[in-house]
């Protein structure tokens, strides 16, 4: 899997990409992440990529011809399976649209920033249009680590154990189950003691039971739907 960012503040995301599990799947190219920094197709001298919106209205607006030119140039090297624009008025992300992506090829996001984008890119340029959460981030930077992330643990060998992300929350629509490590006691508190019985049957049982009591108590509506 390729995916390729497109940002005014690449430094922000740089360093997100070159820790932990993230950097190990880099490393062993089971991803690629391009940074692209949107003022390398400014028009002009000043690496400007904003301006001021038409009719008025505080903020500046992501202009329509660099984000041109710099889709333009990614689109005419490979195919894409989406192009995403993350903004807190796009459709909401979930595991559902996480393990979508997990299984594409060629991945763009489109970071948002300021007061937006020129609505020109919204209608021509882009493909979907991703909210992280119903609040509002100062970019979309944030948003398109969240997504990069989530998508990116999912591809096999990513994880150690691949099962661990299918044991994730939300991959059957239930919550993960409470896990615990050493010491079995700590303070006077007690690892249950079924997790420590050695019957595997037994404890998944347990588990299950676990996930799903927890799912009714924090999050009902993942079992209604
Ligand atoms: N940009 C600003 N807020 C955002 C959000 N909630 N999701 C995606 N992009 C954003």
């Amino acid at each position: 899997m390729r995916i390729d960012i497109i940002t005014c503040l690449p430094k922000l995301l740089d360093s997100f990409f070159a820790h932990s599990i993230l950097k190990r799947a880099i490393d062993k190219h089971l991803v690629e992440v391009i940074v692209h920094d949107l003022r390398d197709y400014s028009i002009n001298k000043h690496r400007q990529v904003d301006d001021y919106a038409f009719g008025g209205g505080a903020g500046m607006v992501l202009m329509v011809e660099p984000i041109h030119k710099c889709i333009t140039a990614l689109k005419s090297e490979r195919t894409y399976d989406t192009i995403i624009y993350t903004t807190p008025d796009g459709e909401l992300f979930d595991q559902k649209k996480a393990n979508r992506l997990s299984l594409m090829q060629n991945i763009m996001i489109l970071c948002g920033h300021y007061k937006g984008v020129d609505e020109r890119v919204r209608e021509h340029l882009i493909t979907d249009e991703i909210s992280i959460g119903n609040y509002v981030l100062s970019g979309g930077e944030l948003a398109a680590a969240v997504i990069s992330d989530a998508v990116i643990r999912l591809i096999p060998g990513v994880l150690s154990d691949e099962s661990s992300a299918l044991s994730d929350s939300f991959q059957d629509d239930l919550l993960a189950p409470p896990v615990y490590t050493r010491p079995a006691e700590y303070n006077g508190w007690k690892v249950p003691q079924i997790l420590l019985s050695g019957n595997t049957k037994e404890i998944e049982q347990w588990q299950l039971q676990q996930s799903i009591e927890r799912t009714k108590m924090r999050r009902p509506g993942l079992l209604k739907d």
